[in-house]
């Protein structure tokens, strides 16, 4: 792809019109509420419940409180001056079961937070999964159970009726390879099974629940624009050996590509394909890859992976080289990582692509107002902007970014230890409080869209 003259011109623009600006949650981060009104519990609640799973046995039950204070964070976005949100509804607030009765008191919560961000001029985008299954679906096998793909398209036709007058952009999933490999195969998140036959099984039947869904949304909601957020992180060796370079090979078929390549290009990569064929039933790849409008990207850092024989598909994370600086989490930082997978996804996919995630974790400090100065997310969001803008101009097809995350928030097995929002959250008063990143950020929205004109 080449600048059109149009953009060239432009000369200082980089920038193509309508670039959305946007930061991104989802429910069991930000909601808690999660025996209130109804809602049926998901794995994240009873996995936070299982002894040593979860940093300090953090749960989502509060959370950020947002069930209750989402018009303070809608406020909050708009004293940022975002174009766009992106949330996720949860499905057991939707249909406490999973299937069958709805919950009208979740369809009302959206309804009002959908409303809400109409009239303040922020365009919803919703994820209908962002990783809290049904508990009873899981009761019934989760994803390793083939059905699962019609529960989720049912799932998809409650949420296109309802929400489809006003919501266009729907997003099906949120990083399939990270909640299927960590749930199925490295037993660190729900349903927290190792078992290599049933992680691919469930690999197949969410990709198959992609397929319908993208379908019954295109087909239910007039204007929709339908996408999928894929977690994309270049995968590098940790050393040159030969088990190193295979492992590292094995791991970006698995985190990379097995969910892309099979929803936008029909196929499976090599490896895993061979390991699937006993799960593909005539006519299912042509159920999985199904017309899409978009590429949601969420990117953070580089991979480095090693051979490691006590992992089930023998492959591990490994050792960052010592030369790359690290977040507070101990993410390597790599803008240049970001560039050149922006560019890769333009000409592997050849779809737009929307920057759905990208951020920097820092760990609770003692004394935790210190983030409210979070230089280092300010130096890492800045450098990440100057690669996407490098990017575009070297012609990848990037439409807009969303940070991650507007709050801090629950932080999965992490809890509310490491902190990724540019907005602090004061979790005994539940006080929100824009740090340095939030001000950066503002700063540079209102900066592009006075050159946008
Ligand atoms: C991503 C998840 C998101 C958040 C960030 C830090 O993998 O999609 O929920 O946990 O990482």
């Amino acid at each position: 792809m080449t600048l059109s003259p149009a953009r060239r011109a432009a000369g200082r623009r980089i920038y193509p019109d309508g670039f959305r600006w946007g930061a991104s949650t989802s429910a069991y981060q930000i909601e808690g509420a999660t025996t209130e009104d109804g809602r049926g519990p998901s794995v994240w609640d009873s996995f936070c419940r299982m002894t040593g799973r979860v940093n300090n046995g953090h749960t989502g039950d509060v959370a950020c409180d947002h069930y209750h204070r989402w018009r303070d964070d809608i406020a909050l976005m708009s004293s940022l001056g975002l174009d766009s949100y992106r949330f996720s509804l949860a499905w057991p607030r939707l249909l406490p079961k999973g299937k069958g009765p709805v919950n009208q008191a979740g369809l009302d919560f959206y309804d009002r937070l959908i409303d809400g961000l109409l009239e303040a001029g922020i365009e919803p985008w919703a994820t209908l999964y962002h990783w809290d299954l049904p508990q009873a679906l899981d009761d019934l096998g989760g994803w390793t159970n083939r059905d699962s793909a019609g529960w989720f398209a049912d799932y998809a036709t409650v949420v296109a009726r309802r929400f489809g007058d006003r919501v266009k952009r729907f997003a099906t999933f949120n990083e399939f390879s990270v909640f299927t490999l960590f749930g199925y195969a490295f037993g660190w998140a729900p349903p927290s099974i190792a078992d290599k036959s049933l992680h691919l099984k469930a690999i197949h039947h969410v990709n198959l629940a992609h397929g319908d869904a993208a379908a019954v949304l295109a087909s239910l909601v007039p204007g929709a624009r339908v996408g999928a957020i894929h977690s994309v992180q270049p995968c590098h060796p940790s050393s040159q050996s030969a088990e190193d370079i295979a492992a590292a090979a094995l791991f970006d078929e698995h985190w990379n590509r097995c969910f892309p390549d099979a929803q936008i290009l029909g196929r499976y990569p090599q490896q895993i394909a061979e390991a699937m064929d006993p799960f593909i039933a005539a006519g299912d790849m042509a159920r999985i890859c199904r017309p899409v409008h978009w590429f949601g990207l969420n990117h953070y850092a580089p991979m480095f992976a090693h051979a490691d024989p006590s992992m089930l598909w023998g492959f591990g994370f490994g050792a960052v080289p010592d030369d790359l600086p690290r977040t507070g989490v101990g993410w390597p930082i790599d803008p240049n990582a970001f560039e050149t997978t922006l560019l890769d996804l333009t000409s592997r996919y050849r779809l737009p692509i929307y920057v759905t995630e990208n951020g920097f974790g820092t760990q609770n400090q003692a004394e935790e107002r210190a983030e409210l100065q979070d230089d280092g997310r300010v130096a890492y969001l800045a450098a990440c902007v100057a690669a996407m803008e490098r990017a575009l101009t070297r012609g990848a097809d990037v439409r807009g970014y969303f940070v991650w995350s507007l709050l801090d928030n629950f932080e999965w097995g992490a809890g509310y230890g490491d902190r990724f929002g540019i907005v602090f959250v004061d979790y005994q008063t539940l006080e929100r409080i824009p740090k340095a990143s939030a001000r950066w950020y503002a700063a540079h929205v209102a900066k592009q869209r006075q050159q946008a004109g």
